[in-house]
């Protein structure tokens, strides 16, 4: 850039006085001012700044996932595959961002670590949202939203709600597979075998049935990608506390590893078995 360029000669606006700026639009002032690291420890900025940009992801994920589950329950699906994409592009972004957090040492850990209380990503009421939209639901997991009221009655109203997975059934049912209704919303997905089989069908003739076997793929690549979230944060909280408890009180890794045993869509899993 030549010395004394001024962009307003190309008509970037410079004065925003009682007009909308790009930190207006934005709201950064509150979202830049949201930082307060409570120790004098330099990685608690790290800390705090990778906990918050994860939420706001997660934020756009339920977004689109509530969007997919509307789309997919009006027939539209290919505007769906298009938001359940995004939502994988977004797990992959979390993904990568394991790698800014992985720069931490457990020293550089410990310095900050009675500042965050009990407080833990166990909490965090929008990843269990996101777990019972997809259909992962347990209702222990409301308990910890206790104390806010308004968090809980989101979680206990979407608990009672058909899952992205049981809107993707009814759509099999209207495509003329006969699929028994779940007796209780608010448990996990378990293996249904009339919904193996009609997935079995499905993969068997991709040409026939294309837009559920492109459906069923892209919940696969989504939970592809929680796996992998799931896997990466286990193996960042080994690097960084080992086998401590966790803040938040369970066993830490060992409860993590569990988790990894969690199956979104076992019936798309299983059917892989039989092909
Ligand atoms: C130094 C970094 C981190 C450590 C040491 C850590 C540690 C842990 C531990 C030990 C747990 C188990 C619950 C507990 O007892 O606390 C947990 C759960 C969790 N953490 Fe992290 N974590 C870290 C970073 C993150 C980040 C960046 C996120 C992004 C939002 C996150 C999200 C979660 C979530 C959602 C759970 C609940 C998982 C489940 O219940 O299946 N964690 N974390």
């Amino acid at each position: 850039m030549s010395d004394g360029y001024d962009p307003s000669s190309e008509g970037a606006q410079m004065s925003f006085d009682g007009r909308m700026s790009y930190g207006d639009y934005l709201g950064l002032d509150r979202i830049l001012t949201a930082q307060h690291p409570l120790s004098t420890a330099h990685d608690e900025m790290l800390f705090i700044i990778q906990h918050q940009t994860s939420e706001l992801w997660l934020k756009l994920a339920l977004h689109e996932m509530n969007a997919a589950r509307d789309r997919i329950g009006a027939g539209e699906l290919q505007p769906a595959f298009k938001m359940l994409t995004r939502v994988a592009r977004i797990m992959e972004q979390l993904n990568s961002a394991w790698d800014v957090l992985r720069t931490m040492t457990p020293s550089e850990y410990t310095d900050f670590r009675e500042s965050l209380g009990e407080s833990s990503g166990f909490q965090s009421h929008q990843y269990r949202l996101i777990e019972f939209v997809a259909g992962n639901r347990n209702m222990a997991m409301i308990r910890p939203h206790e104390h806010r009221p308004e968090l809980a009655r989101i979680l206990t109203e979407e608990i009672a709600r058909p899952s992205l997975y049981d809107t993707v059934l009814e759509r099999l049912r209207l495509a003329g597979f006969d699929i028994p209704a779940r007796e209780r919303l608010d448990q996990p997905h378990q293996p249904n075998d009339a919904a193996r089989m009609a997935w079995a069908a499905i993969y068997r003739d991709p040409a026939r049935y294309w837009e559920l076997y492109e459906l069923a793929e892209k919940l696969v690549d989504f939970e592809d990608y929680f796996r992998r979230w799931r896997f990466n944060h286990v193996t960042t909280v080994e690097r960084i506390i080992g086998f401590k408890r966790g803040s938040g009180g369970t066993s830490g890794v060992n409860y993590l590893r569990r988790m990894l045993d969690v199956v979104l869509f076992p019936d798309l899993w299983e059917l892989r078995t039989e092909l």
